[in-house]
């Protein structure tokens, strides 16, 4: 507080008595601050505005605009409103004195003046105007501060959830994938010599028909009973679609395994369509048509995208995200939408851009798209739009973290009302 009265002090004297104003600047600078003056209202308006005195002594009565207009002035402008105002009134004037406080004036002094007065009174009023200041500073600082804080914990909590909702899903899609690779590991294995022994099997019974051609009555009705014929032609066929079976159990299990690669700890080089194709394939069952909801195709563009270091993990569960999304948007069009031949399409692009520094992913729908207000608000935790049970409004936001904070990508979202949504990820290279 002493530094703060340590400079010169400078007090806006408006009087039109020359009088007083000698009085009173002799009184200011015998105490080492410095003496403005004005001797109307409206010039001293003009020099409030650009000499910014640190407080106002302000006459009453004075030719021009008097002391009270000038004061509702000063303190109508938001420049100079904060700047102290102190009248100057005979000392009789009692109705003056009320009113000059009641449009804003902190304090009056009373002609004539006595000089201690008027500098005790003008360093309390110079110091509270400092700590009101000072005050109104650090509630600003300690706001922001605590703003800040504010988005740190949100963005925390966001991480938590995520984690949590990551491994939960991962734990599970890693299970699956595992549990199953067992089977399929040994059907596939055992498949290869029951190829073998059923051809063997069917080259003796050829064999034996060859070299036996009159074979007993009960062996001629077993061949007609079983239709041999028929047997022999359609086994192969029959082991070949087993065979096609087994190759998409591998694929599906090799999907979910990649689906819930969660590599939390560090980043990874990684194929984006593979993250892509894994995704679908999680939620192939959802794009075949349910009922009165007509199938969802899915057109994928892929371009030549090189490996990116980053997360799959996370990664696939944006797709999911944004996919689950475009689908679930598909699910409430055939009670809004009357033009129901129309298919329904998830397309699909990948791309590299900006001279190979980025990749761009964008998925796009043709549901019924988004009113601009809901699509405001599609990146805030817990903004939804579904039913309590279905939405958490935690999915894009998710999404948004992991593509932004975590991979110094973008994420944005166009969409047309009735029309549909697009999704843009861009990620550095
Ligand atoms: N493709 C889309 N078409 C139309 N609206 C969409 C689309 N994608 C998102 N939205 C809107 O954005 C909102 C927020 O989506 P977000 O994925 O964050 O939460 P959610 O899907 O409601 O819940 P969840 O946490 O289960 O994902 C949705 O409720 C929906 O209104
Ligand atoms: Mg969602």
């Amino acid at each position: 507080m002493d530094d703060f009265f340590s400079k010169p002090m400078r007090i806006l004297l408006v009087d039109d008595n020359p009088n007083n104003l000698k009085v009173l600047s002799e009184t200011i600078q015998g105490y080492g601050w410095k003496a403005l003056i004005a001797t109307d209202g409206e010039s001293a308006i003009e020099q409030v505005e650009y000499a910014a005195p640190d407080l106002i002594l302000l006459d009453v009565m004075m030719p021009g605009i008097d002391g009270f207009e000038t004061c509702r002035r000063l303190k109508a402008n938001s420049i100079t409103q904060n700047i102290p105002v102190i009248f100057m009134t005979a000392l009789s004037d009692t109705t003056d004195k009320v009113k000059g406080l009641e449009i804003g004036a902190v304090d009056y002094i009373t002609k004539p003046f006595q000089q201690e007065e008027v500098i005790v009174r003008l360093k309390l009023h110079l110091k509270i105007s400092h700590l009101t200041h000072t005050l109104e500073q650090r509630v600003q600082e300690r706001t922001a501060e605590l703003t800040q804080s504010l988005q740190q914990l949100q963005q925390t909590q966001l991480q938590l959830i995520q984690s949590e909702k990551m491994s939960t899903l991962g734990q599970l899609v890693a299970g699956i994938g595992h549990e199953i690779n067992n089977p399929i590991g040994f059907i596939s294995g055992n498949y290869s010599h029951i190829e073998e022994y059923v051809k063997d099997l069917l080259r003796l019974v050829n064999l034996q028909q060859q070299k036996l051609p009159y074979p007993d009555l009960e062996v001629e009705e077993l061949v007609e009973e079983i239709d041999l014929e028929y047997l022999a032609e359609d086994l192969p066929k029959l082991l070949l679609s087993m065979h096609q079976g087994i190759g998409r159990l591998k694929d599906i299990s090799l999907s979910l395994r990649t689906f819930a690669r969660s590599d939390i700890s560090s980043k990874v080089e990684f194929q984006i369509h593979e993250g892509i194709n894994s995704t679908l394939m999680l939620l192939k069952h959802r794009l075949k048509d349910q009922g009165n909801r007509p199938k969802i195709e899915v057109v994928t563009q892929y371009g030549e995208l090189p490996p990116i270091r980053c997360y799959p993990g996370q990664l696939n569960q944006v797709f999911m995200n944004i996919i689950a999304n475009a689908i679930d948007a598909f699910d409430d069009i055939h009670q809004n939408r009357s033009d129901q031949d129309i298919p329904y399409i998830i397309m699909i692009t990948t791309s590299v851009e900006c001279q190979q520094q980025a990749v761009t992913i964008c998925i796009e729908d043709n549901a019924l798209g988004m009113h601009p207000e809901v699509q405001a608000r599609i990146f805030e935790p817990s903004f939804t739009t579904k039913a309590v049970g279905k939405g958490t409004g935690l999915g894009l936001a998710i999404s948004h973290q992991i593509i932004v904070d975590k991979h110094n990508g973008q994420i944005n979202c166009s969409s047309t009302c009735s029309k549909g949504t697009q999704f843009i990820i861009t990620l550095p290279i």
